[in-house]
């Protein structure tokens, strides 16, 4: 059976009602890693993995939820958000918390929900959780909120709720996402504009390296300190700059002795991922692939020895495919430190290359890899229309 459909089934099960389905997906990113947060340029899409949420509204406060992957449940009512040490509820009351916080009025409902993204992979499953459900709340109270505003909405529950400082690139692509089309995301000014990449013969592969390493996260927000340090001290010579993106390789150079080593290297890698990103794009405009791989090669270099943000593994599955000349490109994925590794490579050669890799890295780091060819698909959107979907 279907995913949704198991979802639905399960909803009808426990909640004895009709509900609304709806569909929210993971996400790639193709190029522009760790550039979010500076203001600069994203380019991810939303993938044929996802989120299902069948939903339904109740007549009191209480918000129910059924995890099916997890086969845990969790319930709230809409007067009390209280952290919880499960996890996995702070990413819903998050969004909830955000939709009170700006005065929308709303009752209590019930959910079942679960999907295929994979957790910990770097595939954006908890931005998936946030923006479907910020999604799913606006259509079923018919709340009239626009899609930025759930992207905010999505990206503030995690922020403020879950605690973690994420930028704004994952629950963007989850609510703006098209199919066949990556997204290129202007940071600062929130305006985006979609390339089509939907080639016949090449595709977009996956490699989990089914590491991710607890560093994660300290690192992430120690990366955020090190790049805002480097600002102000840019600042001192420059006073106009505001963040990363303002800043040219010649004014970071000029401002290099004022600071520590590590924090120069933080802010040439962003600065020049932004301009490798807009280059990228250029190269998707020539559709010439082989271009844009190189510049995904180097991407990595750059968070490997300058960002430090990735890990050897990462580094080993990256290592493997250069110099297969059906292999366009690869590099790590997301926050780093584990997760995926993203790949361009020509379809008849997917099978070799996965069967490769599985068996180096088997050897070498006694771990399995899970190989995921993904399609580009559509942004989150409701599935199905049932009347009577109040409990
Ligand atoms: C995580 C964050 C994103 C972004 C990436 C790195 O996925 O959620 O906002 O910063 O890391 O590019």
């Amino acid at each position: 059976m279907e995913i949704p459909k198991i979802i639905e089934k399960k909803f009808i099960e426990i909640f004895h009602s009709d509900p609304l389905i709806f569909r929210s997906p993971g996400r790639v990113n193709l190029i522009g890693e760790h550039t979010d947060y500076n203001n600069g340029f994203v380019l991810p899409a939303s993938i044929d993995k996802a989120i299902y949420f069948a939903i339904s509204s109740r007549r009191d406060k209480m918000c129910k939820f059924f995890a099916s992957d997890m086969n845990e449940s969790f319930d709230f009512s809409l007067d009390n958000l209280i952290y919880s040490k499960k996890g996995w509820p702070n990413y819903l009351m998050g969004v909830v918390d955000q939709l009170k916080k700006r005065n929308y009025k709303f009752s209590g409902f019930n959910c079942v929900f679960g999907g295929d993204i994979p957790i910990g992979a770097g595939l954006s499953s908890s931005a998936a959780v946030e923006a479907g459900l910020a999604f799913a709340l606006n259509n079923l109270f018919n709340l009239g909120i626009n899609k930025l505003s759930l992207v905010n909405i999505a990206q503030m529950a995690e922020n403020e709720f879950v605690g973690v400082n994420c930028g704004i690139m994952d629950q963007y692509v989850n609510i703006f996402g098209e199919n066949g089309k990556v997204l290129r995301i202007d940071c600062r000014s929130l305006e985006n504009e979609y390339f089509p990449f939907d080639y016949k013969n090449i595709s977009i592969v996956l490699f989990n390296s089914n590491v991710s390493h607890s560093l994660a996260l300290t690192e992430y927000n120690q990366r955020r300190k090190e790049c805002i340090a480097g600002v102000n001290i840019i600042k001192s010579e420059y006073p106009q700059i505001v963040s990363l993106r303002d800043v040219c390789v010649d004014m970071l150079k000029e401002t290099e002795k004022k600071m520590e080593h590590s924090v120069y290297k933080r802010c040439k890698y962003v600065i020049e991922e932004n301009s490798r990103l807009l280059n990228a794009c250029d190269a998707l405009r020539n559709h010439d692939l082989k271009t844009f791989g190189a510049l995904m090669y180097k991407t990595h270099e750059g968070l490997s020895k300058e960002y430090e943000v990735s890990c050897k593994e990462l580094d080993y599955l990256v290592e493997l495919t250069k110099d297969n000349p059906k292999v366009y490109g690869s590099r790590m994925m997301g926050g780093g430190f584990g997760g995926c590794t993203i790949n361009l490579i020509e379809n008849d050669a997917i099978e070799d290359v996965s069967k490769y890799i599985i068996r180096k890295y088997k050897h070498k780091f006694d771990l399995n890899v899970n190989t995921y060819v993904t399609k580009i698909s559509g942004g989150t959107n409701i599935i199905s229309i049932k009347e009577n979907a109040t409990a």
